[in-house]
């Protein structure tokens, strides 16, 4: 090694060093502390410059680089790995009358009087997860198996951002610390909604999911979910000894593992955790993630080294679990609904019911596989959930009930919207219409384009769009742009003012940024995020065009599934007509680089109530292109709320703390939206 390359070399392991440093920081204020303090956008800024810096010089790489996190080469299988000590379970209680029972037995086998302290916390409705630290790095991730010894999913748990690669502070030198795994019911919805935009099918509940994701054997699939932890226990501890349960937590949280402190609560006595279990079921609705219950430990170390366990449960804690969201119903009929990729699918018509204060009157099946595996059929008597915010779920269907009239659900052979032939390729579970002008397609495209997150074209909404297609004046999105104002006539109310606004928001949207443009193409696989990465990488709609498949790959988060998709559009010659025509009418989308104003960057937005103006979506990625950040819940750290009609606890929270709360039509101002 010369001189000059051995310098070289060194000059990277220094940036490479502080580069780590800072990236494990933000990652920790971000996750575990909610706390960022830059933006989305400089931390990518970041972790590009340290993969760049990894590509340069290989041997920086190593187990606990935060570039760690992208996901590594698949596996063929996961290995066994046995736990410190077995993984029980709870016993389980279902209300007051339990919780005393369980307090007079401990009392009793402890032969005491006084009242004893306990811990309350959240019954997180994810995975168990245990994570074995050694001198502080992250060695080892495992599910919880049978209790003695489950899978070791060491690369998958490393690409979860709120689990710390290494911990920081005083932390002990070994430590298998014990959590859930989860995903937050804003973060499932995104994910949905993203799935559906880029023509995938959707998942059912953020439980199945995250145990999906953890089971993959190829971890970059893994990184893609955004799942995060919550960790409650531990397995094996050395160096320290805490005294009581709410210690250690927040020793945990001290040596950088996220706990979910702020929900945690001392209870003096029994009657304490009742007042508790009760005020959780009613805060149960507004929680960014799904509980199931609420998790009871005696809170000194000493007394639940002296209760010990039993078998598989230990004698020390309980999970008092809340009465389930669901009902029964019946599923009369099916429906299907063709997406923008023609993706087809199936929705459950229910007979209207009423779970816990909300009508429902259908459930998405989601596809095919969903359908065989609930085992469902026509005329079925089934229990539908609610989770959360999220749709409700048809969760299991009631064999007993049958009476053998029921049938089973077809898989439609024609295009429910166009009556074309549709194919479901061997490893798809939806079938797609293969119409080239799927009227169905067309309208959930031409939606899509004109949608906030994409050119947001403010009035061309559903109704108009209708028309537009009806009359024929439309048939690509290309045509958008060809429209005048006497063609505008032809709607029902539409009068010369209304017709002059929406011409002009047609006008306006020449100007969105690359991004939206190219989300707004509806690329298959490329949802907004990918949308941006790709115009931050290319520039221009003219270098993307031209780009082949070797260079996509070698972009950061582009895989072989996308670069593929994306080849096919820009060589697809409809395709590159209709961008001619885009182009010739002057819509002219630039990168974001040479657009975004950073007035908001870093700050933190919370959407609630029923947005009117706009969606939820729509709003998060209005905050996101000004390089800010939307979050489901409200704290101290938030920076501004707004909130639609009918907000509730959030607003309130949002006033109790003096934070700054505006109206829909604030928020546009703010944002430099017209309101
Ligand atoms: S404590 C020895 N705390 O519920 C204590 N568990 O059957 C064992 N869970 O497998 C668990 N939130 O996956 C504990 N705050 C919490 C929890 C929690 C969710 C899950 C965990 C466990 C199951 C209990």
């Amino acid at each position: 090694m010369t001189a000059e390359t051995s310098q070289k070399l060194k000059n990277a392991q220094q940036e490479h060093a502080e580069l780590s440093n800072q990236l494990h920081r933000h990652n920790y204020l971000y996750h575990s502390l909610d706390k960022p303090e830059i933006s989305d956008a400089e931390y990518d800024k970041l972790m590009q410059r340290l993969l760049q810096l990894e590509k340069n010089f290989p041997q920086l790489v190593s187990s606990e680089s935060p570039s760690q996190r992208v996901g590594s080469t698949p596996l063929d299988s996961f290995p066994q790995a046995i736990h410190a000590s077995p993984m029980l379970s709870l016993e389980n209680a279902f209300g007051p009358e339990d919780l005393r029972e369980f307090d007079t037995r401990l009392k009793r086998f402890l032969a005491r009087d006084k009242a004893i302290e306990y811990l309350c916390e959240m019954k997180l409705d994810g995975v168990a997860v245990a994570l074995t630290y050694e001198n502080g790095q992250l060695v080892r991730g495992a599910t919880r198996g049978d209790g003695t010894s489950g899978e070791e999913i060491t690369q998958n748990v490393r690409t979860i951002g709120a689990i710390p690669l290494r911990l920081q502070n005083d932390y002990p030198q070994q430590l298998e610390v014990r959590g859930e795994i989860y995903m937050e019911l804003e973060a499932f919805r995104k994910m949905n909604e993203q799935r559906r935009e880029e023509g995938e099918t959707t998942f059912a509940n953020p439980r199945n999911v995250t145990a999906g994701s953890l089971r993959q054997l190829d971890s970059k699939l893994t990184a893609s979910r955004p799942l995060t932890i919550s960790c409650y226990g531990v397995g094996a501890i050395s160096d320290s000894k805490p005294r009581s349960h709410s210690e250690l937590l927040a020793s945990l949280r001290r040596w950088g593992l996220k706990v979910n402190l702020e929900t945690v609560k001392v209870a003096a006595d029994i009657e304490q955790v009742i007042e508790r279990y009760q005020e959780l079921q009613e805060l149960r609705d507004q929680l960014p993630f799904e509980i199931d219950g609420m998790v009871v430990k005696v809170n000194s170390r000493t007394l639940q080294q002296e209760l010990g366990e039993k078998s598989r449960t230990p004698r020390w804690a309980i999970a008092c679990k809340f009465p389930p969201r669901q009902e029964t119903t019946l599923l009369e009929s099916v429906r299907y609904q063709v997406g923008r990729t023609g993706a087809i699918t199936p929705v459950a018509n229910l007979h209207p019911v009423n779970v816990s204060g909300v009508i429902v009157s259908s459930a998405s099946l989601h596809n095919w596989d969903e359908i065989e595996r609930l085992g469902i059929k026509i005329g079925d008597t089934v229990i539908v959930e609610r989770a959360g915010d999220v749709i409700p779920d048809i969760v299991k269907v009631i064999t007993e009930k049958r009476t053998g009239n029921e049938q089973e659900i077809p898989e439609p052979s024609e295009c429910p919207a166009c009556g074309s032939p549709v194919l479901r390729e061997a490893d798809a579970v939806v079938p797609r219409c293969q119409g080239l002008s799927c009227p169905a397609q067309l309208k959930e495209s031409l939606k899509h384009f004109c949608s906030r997150g994409a050119m947001d074209i403010e009035g061309l909404g559903d109704r108009l769009i209708d028309q537009l297609l009806r009359l024929e004046l439309v048939k690509s999105v290309a045509d958008l742009y060809r429209l005048e104002k006497e063609q505008l006539f032809q709607f029902e109310r539409m009068g010369d003012k209304l017709a002059e606004k929406l011409l002009t928001a047609i006008d306006a949207s020449k100007q969105r940024p690359l991004e939206r443009f190219l989300f707004g193409l509806g690329i298959r696989h490329v949802g907004s995020h990918l949308a941006k990465v790709l115009s931050r990488q290319f520039g221009s709609l003219d270098a993307l065009a031209a780009v082949n498949r070797d260079q996509l790959l070698a972009t950061h988060e582009i895989g072989p599934q996308v670069a593929e998709s994306v080849t096919r559009f820009f060589a697809d010659p409809s395709n590159l007509r209709v961008l001619k025509e885009l182009k010739q009418f002057g819509v002219a989308p630039l990168a974001t680089e040479q657009l975004r104003g950073d007035k908001l960057s870093g700050k933190v937005f919370v959407f609630t109530g029923a947005l009117e103006r706009f969606s939820r979506k729509e709003g998060e990625s209005l905050v996101e292109a000004e390089g800010a950040r939307a979050s489901g819940s409200v704290s101290k750290k938030t920076d501004y709320v707004v909130a639609g009609p009918g907000a509730g606890s959030k607003l309130a929270k949002a006033e109790q703390l003096g934070l700054t709360v505006l109206s829909e039509e604030e928020f546009l101002e703010l944002i430099g939206k017209e309101s």
